[in-house]
């Protein structure tokens, strides 16, 4: 690429005052000042520096809020050729990235960004950020064994913990529950529910942190608002 077209991109300026701050000497590659306009850079490999200062092609932050079908696995590619939460997306400007993990039998709200740091704390415990799901499960597990969920649950590798759960409904031989954790462990819910002999057979997560499905249908997503954005970030400056 053209060094002027680089830079442009870089939003250093516009393209013909990066001509300008070329002529003048301004401008490094490698260590070395380039005054001649029809230089190549290749972005990935060349260090390019104005007035001193190394710029770089800013990648713009996109955040999407994707309602997860069930039957879709939560990896960008899958090797059982399974359909994958990407192949929702349609092409997108730039790669993003799930944060955290949905069960392939599990549906509901899924956050994928490229916004690597944010998603570093959004899955760290530290931060305890609340996880809202709707659930439906085989038998009537009882007050004491639902009480067991916020005491703390063995579940085989973990003691796994509820920060809040609620009865909704029993019906011939269900239940259902809200439950919000503050963990995320691998198939938490799941194996809770097994660990007092009561199945899932129905998983919907309905919100995470600020986020919520809203409107959404299974299949569909939107970005995020600015205002959103924010929110979720400042649900990750003070530790639990
Ligand atoms: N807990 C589970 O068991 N499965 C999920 O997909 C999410 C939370």
């Amino acid at each position: 690429m053209r060094l002027q077209k680089y830079m442009a991109h870089c939003g250093v300026a516009s393209r013909r005052k990066c001509e300008e701050m070329i002529k003048q000497g301004r401008v490094t590659v490698n260590g070395q000042v380039v005054t001649q306009l029809g230089a190549k850079v290749d972005p990935q490999k060349d260090e390019v520096r104005v007035d001193g200062k190394p710029i770089s092609l800013e990648e713009k932050q996109v955040y999407i809020l994707l309602y997860k079908p069930r039957g879709y696995v939560t990896t960008v590619r899958d090797t059982h050729k399974r359909p994958t939460v990407m192949s929702l997306l349609g092409s997108q400007p730039v790669r993003v990235y799930p944060v955290g993990r949905l069960d392939f039998d599990t549906e509901g709200l899924l956050l994928l960004t490229n916004d690597g740091e944010l998603a570093n704390r959004l899955m760290h415990p530290r931060y305890g950020v609340e996880k809202e799901y709707y659930v439906e499960v085989e038998g009537h597990p009882s007050k004491s064994q639902i009480q067991k969920f916020i005491h703390g649950i063995d579940i085989g590798d973990a003691i796994a913990h509820a920060h809040k759960v609620r009865f909704l409904w029993r019906k011939g031989n269900s239940s259902a529950f809200k439950l919000v954790l503050k963990e995320g462990r691998n198939r938490q819910v799941r194996r809770m529910f097994e660990a007092i002999g009561c199945p899932v057979k129905f998983l919907r997560r309905e919100r995470f942190g600020n986020l919520v499905l809203g409107s959404l249908k299974p299949g569909e997503w939107r970005y995020l608002d600015e205002d959103e954005v924010k929110q979720l970030k400042k649900l990750t400056e003070a530790e639990i």
